[in-house]
């Protein structure tokens, strides 16, 4: 493999071989894969600063391969100020000395590959840092050679922001820069710049960034808020939903204008079609963050030449409810197909665990709602620390570090973040300093992961497992069409081919639906030995028909 040049965009060291020549493979490799987020940050320190880092990633990745994933994505390794923990990319083709060097990056992707793992890789297209050496020098002024790459507007008839859109994390999308007499769009923080997709430069500058990590042997890309790209050319105001009360956190403002022009916009898949042209050939994968909450859209981004995989993030916004889960899900495969990734939880949000209602139980839930969705097409995605059962507890406000808390006024989303607990040795084995954001309070050595290594019924365990007999039910690697059963209220079921996979969400058994034998069950704590034809509460069973 060629590292040195910046244009090489030729086949990695990847475990089978990738397709050659132009075009998509008619399997690629992540048909039916599995994929692990870590959370770089917070899944293994190796130089005792508190933070996880990339040779501290290197020396866990066999954790990652016994699990069964076939792919890691990992977040933002760039360097970056860390105003939105690596989120602010300041130099999109370097390493934060925080993280290592490009050389732990390149050992990581070498060692990953050993193993039988793709490496996805964060890119980060909507913003960049303040810092970044473009944004330092459209500071400068109006004809400064970087000024257009960032989202410029002179102040509204009257004064103040061109118009009503506001920030994801508080206050207007717009911050007024003096010196120049303009305002600078940013739909996260200041200190984010949202770059201006309508300026062609934008567009060659990331397509060479692709190039250089792809040369670099990085297996595919997770495209950072991909429907947030473009904007309204003619920055039109957003219409109001409501009014929300002088108090209310910046997620409950946001939500309160309908986002007609500031996201989604129809020349943003544009963007992605182009990209495929240099991902193809290297048998790369486009994987989008469509934070949109309804199936439909999230469908054109999946559509023919468009993205190879999109998260689908209905599926981790609902509750425990059959019907609303049977809803989702079932939006989703009609519009979304074998193109959609999964999640059971994600850096962004509560984890499974706690939005199915925290302690055992929600772990039960957590695991059994794997299990559903690991039947699906498309790919089941875990975040880290959801193998061992993670709960989530809220961090005393001193100690919460996200800007959606420290900025926005909401309770922040550092409760998914807190870092992975390896062992019972100090600092549960994932830093010999003090981690930068504390373990939940009631984390103990049963939470482990090498505790849950040795116990036969460990949540790992079970997830291992769980990905084992999925990897060995053809109907569900194929493309058996998803039939939609109803057997009962309170279970979700569907069938692919000769196997069903139910979900009961009752506090009491449910009957299974017929003809079918049992291949597993599953939730976190054990079921009782003999449950007839019967699903034990909260747990999801694999049945097949002969
Ligand atoms: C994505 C990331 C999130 C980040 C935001 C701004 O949604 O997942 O963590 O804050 O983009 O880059």
């Amino acid at each position: 493999m060629t590292r040195s040049g910046t244009t090489d965009a030729g086949p990695g060291t990847g475990p089978a071989a990738h397709p050659t020549g132009s075009g998509r493979a008619p399997h690629p490799w992540w048909t039916q894969a599995i994929g692990y987020q870590v959370y770089l940050r917070s899944f293994n320190d190796h130089d005792g600063d508190g933070i996880g880092d990339l040779p501290g990633l290197a020396a866990r990745l066999d954790h990652i391969a016994r699990l069964g994933a076939d792919y890691l994505w990992i977040t933002p390794f760039y360097p970056s100020p860390q105003a939105d923990h690596g989120y602010d990319v300041s130099d999109y083709t370097g390493v934060d000395p925080r993280f290592g060097r490009l050389s732990d990056l390149d050992a990581v992707v070498d060692r990953a590959h050993a193993f039988g793992l793709r490496v996805v890789i964060d890119v980060v297209p909507n913003h960049t840092s303040d810092r970044h050496p473009w944004f330092q020098d459209a500071l400068t002024g109006p004809d400064a050679t970087y000024r257009d790459h960032y989202v410029w507007r002179d102040p509204a008839p009257g004064g103040g922001p061109p118009n009503n859109w506001v920030s994801k994390f508080g206050g207007p999308a717009w911050t007024w820069h003096a010196a120049s007499g303009q305002y600078f769009m940013h739909t996260f923080l200041p200190q984010q710049p949202d770059l201006n997709w309508a300026n062609p430069a934008v567009h060659r500058a990331f397509e060479d960034i692709l190039r250089f990590w792809l040369a670099r042997g990085v297996d595919g890309f997770r495209i950072d808020t991909a429907h947030l790209l473009t904007e309204d050319p003619l920055y039109r105001d957003n219409p109001r939903l409501h009014e929300v009360d002088a108090a209310a956190d910046a997620e409950a403002v946001y939500a309160s204008f309908e986002h007609r022009h500031d996201l989604d916009q129809p020349d943003v898949v544009d963007i992605y079609r182009r990209w495929r042209e240099i991902t193809d050939p290297a048998g790369a994968l486009l994987l989008g963050e469509v934070g949109l909450f309804t199936a439909e859209p999230v469908g054109r981004y999946v559509a023919d030449g468009v993205l190879d995989l999109a998260f689908y993030f209905p599926a981790l916004k609902v509750g425990w409810d059959a019907r609303a889960i049977r809803e989702v899900l079932e939006e989703g495969v009609t519009h979304g197909g074998a193109r959609l990734a999964w999640p059971l939880s994600s850096h962004d949000d509560p984890r499974a665990t706690q939005r199915f209602g925290g302690g055992p139980g929600g772990a039960d839930r957590a695991l059994a709602y794997l299990a559903l969705l690991g039947g699906l097409p498309g790919n089941t995605f875990l975040l880290q620390g959801d193998e061992l059962g993670l709960d989530a507890s809220q961090l005393p406000p001193e100690r919460r570090a996200d800007p959606v808390a420290t900025r926005g006024g909401g309770a922040g989303r550092d409760a998914s973040r807190t870092p992975m607990p390896w062992s019972d040795r100090p600092g549960f084995g994932f830093t010999t300093g003090e981690p930068w954001l504390p373990f939940p309070t009631d984390l103990d050595v049963e939470h482990t992961a090498a505790r849950q290594e040795v116990v036969p019924d460990s949540a790992l365990a079970r997830t291992r497992r769980l990905f084992t007999v999925r990897r060995h039910l053809p109907d569900l690697l194929g493309t058996a069409p998803v039939e939609w059963l109803h057997s009962a209220d309170d279970v979700v079921a569907y069938r692919r081919g000769r196997t069903v996979v139910a979900m009961n969400l009752a506090p009491t058994t449910r009957p299974r639906p017929g003809g079918a034998a049992l291949v597993e069950r599953y939730r976190s704590s054990p079921a009782s030995p003999d449950d007839g034809n019967d699903i034990p509460a909260d747990t999801t069973v694999l049945l097949t028909s002969p």
